[in-house]
């Protein structure tokens, strides 16, 4: 953390100011508490910068290799937790900076030639964010595959689907599974795609409106592995929507995983009894001794309100705010930051929670034959037989109110009980009435048909690997 007691050290721009700012004022303002998570960024981002500038032969070779041995110092330093953080200094950028000249001298001052800390910070935050997002994707593809592993098991399991979380349709597990394989797909897509955005240089672009420097710029993009450079200055060093789209994409993988854990929740409910979820992922009560509570799904459910919030913040933040860069972006950092920890700890929790899921097929089986689940394919049986959809609709609806009546299912009902409903209905209208035959009926690109499903899992494994 910040020492209580920082050594008083000038700021660089103190010179043009009649008195120093206050104590409150130096603590409001100062961002080293949080943006020193950006150092190893900053160190990288300088250490281009430092050989560009020799490039293009504004750095001696000599000032270049001080720095480079200095920043190397720095970071170890920083790694070792040895690195002295002072809030005079404000924030990472001028920590670092004054460390290294005071380690290496007059080569440290030459280091911010032709740069500022608006394109400066600007470039940390892309490289932060940059791996960020790698690290996310993985973490996607790893619970990706944990969903593909527990629907492998369960292609012949079924359970009601729902509808307004009534009982619709038979499905299997699998197939419930994988409509979360699916989300989290597009999810790793959206990062991907958010990340070529991300992926561009501001460095160069100077305070605002670049600079009288002979710079290089495309080999910087080279050197810090962009694919492209920021075209406008104005807009390199002022907007955050980079941040933003990342916080929005952030927000949808955790809505996703919202929704998963409410389902567990519900489910591992025993008036459901879908599932148990292992006792190493849930806590008792202090004082209710029979209680077994799933807070790991609960906290993920709360966790995306948190990461909304951030999204949010951020979108807030950049509102109307004139060109170019203005002070209020260096709040975009904490948002940003615990956006990442939020997700990134919420995926690992969720994919290792995925393995602590037991299934109580007979549960879900007992579900699916009590809501009358397979009245559609009653309906569509009718329609197969001639009948319009409308009236099949019609004289299911009758057939499931005499069942209702009789307390049982449609499969229960002898064959005349549903022949009053439609002449049309044979002996055949059973095999269409089982759960099984439900599933089997529906084998086209994107339904619950076990052989389908089979090939959908065959597939996703093919596209994560
Ligand atoms: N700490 C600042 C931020 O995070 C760095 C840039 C400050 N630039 C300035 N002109 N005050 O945005």
């Amino acid at each position: 953390m910040t020492q209580e007691k920082p050594k008083a050290a000038a700021a660089p721009w103190s010179g043009r100011f009649n008195e120093p700012v206050t104590e409150l004022v130096k603590r409001y303002t100062a961002s080293i508490g949080f943006d020193r998570r950006l150092a190893e960024f900053d160190i990288e981002g300088s250490l281009a910068h430092a050989r560009m500038l020799h490039a293009v032969e504004i750095l001696s070779a000599e000032d270049l290799a001080a720095i480079e041995k200095g920043l190397a110092q720095i970071r170890e330093e920083i790694r070792a937790g040895r690195f002295e953080w002072l809030l005079d200094l404000e924030d990472v950028h001028m920590n670092i900076e004054s460390r290294l000249t005071a380690m290496i001298g007059d080569a440290g001052k030459q280091l911010h030639t032709a740069r500022s800390r608006n394109d400066q910070v600007a470039t940390d935050v892309r490289l932060f964010l940059r791996a960020a997002i790698d690290e996310i994707v993985a973490l996607i593809k790893t619970a990706q595959h944990a969903l593909i592993e527990l629907a492998d098991q369960h292609t012949d399991t079924i359970m009601p689907g729902f509808t307004h979380l009534q009982v619709a349709q038979p499905v299997s597990y699998s197939h419930h599974l994988m409509a979360y394989f699916e989300m989290l797909a597009r999810d790793a897509q959206r990062l991907a795609d958010c990340r070529k955005r991300v992926n561009r240089l501001p460095l160069g672009s100077a305070a605002l409106a670049g600079t009288t420097f002979p710079i290089d710029r495309m080999m910087l993009a080279k050197e810090l592995g962009f694919e492209g450079i920021c075209e406008n200055s104005l807009d390199a060093v002022s907007d955050r929507d980079f941040a933003i789209e990342f916080c929005a994409a952030a927000a949808l993988v955790m809505m996703h995983l919202s929704r998963f854990c409410e389902e567990v929740i519900i489910w591992m409910n025993p008036r459901f009894a879908f599932i148990d979820l292992a006792d190493r992922f849930c806590t008792g009560s202090s004082i209710m001794p029979q209680k077994k509570n799933p807070d790991v799904p609960e906290l993920i459910r709360a966790k995306t309100g948190r990461v909304n919030g951030h999204l949010v913040a951020l979108l807030t933040l950049m509102k109307a705010q004139p060109l170019a860069y203005n002070r209020d972006n260096q709040e975009d950092k904490e948002p940003v930051f615990d956006t990442v920890d939020t997700l990134t700890a919420s995926l690992r929790v969720f994919t290792e929670m995925l393995g602590g899921i037991k299934v109580n097929a007979e549960a879900m089986r007992k579900a699916a034959l009590e809501g009358h689940a397979t009245a559609t394919d009653l309906a569509d049986y009718l329609v197969k037989r001639g009948m319009p959809f409308r009236e099949a609709h019609e004289a299911v609806s009758q057939a499931v109110r005499f069942a209702e009546g009789r307390g049982c299912g449609l499969a229960d009902l002898k064959l005349p009980d549903l022949q009053q409903f439609s002449p049309l209905i044979g002996e055949d209208v059973f095999a269409v009435l089982t759960l099984e035959g439900a599933l089997k009926a529906r084998s086209h690109i994107g339904g619950t048909a076990p052989a389908r499903v089979k090939a959908a899992i065959a597939k996703a494994k093919k596209t994560l690997n």
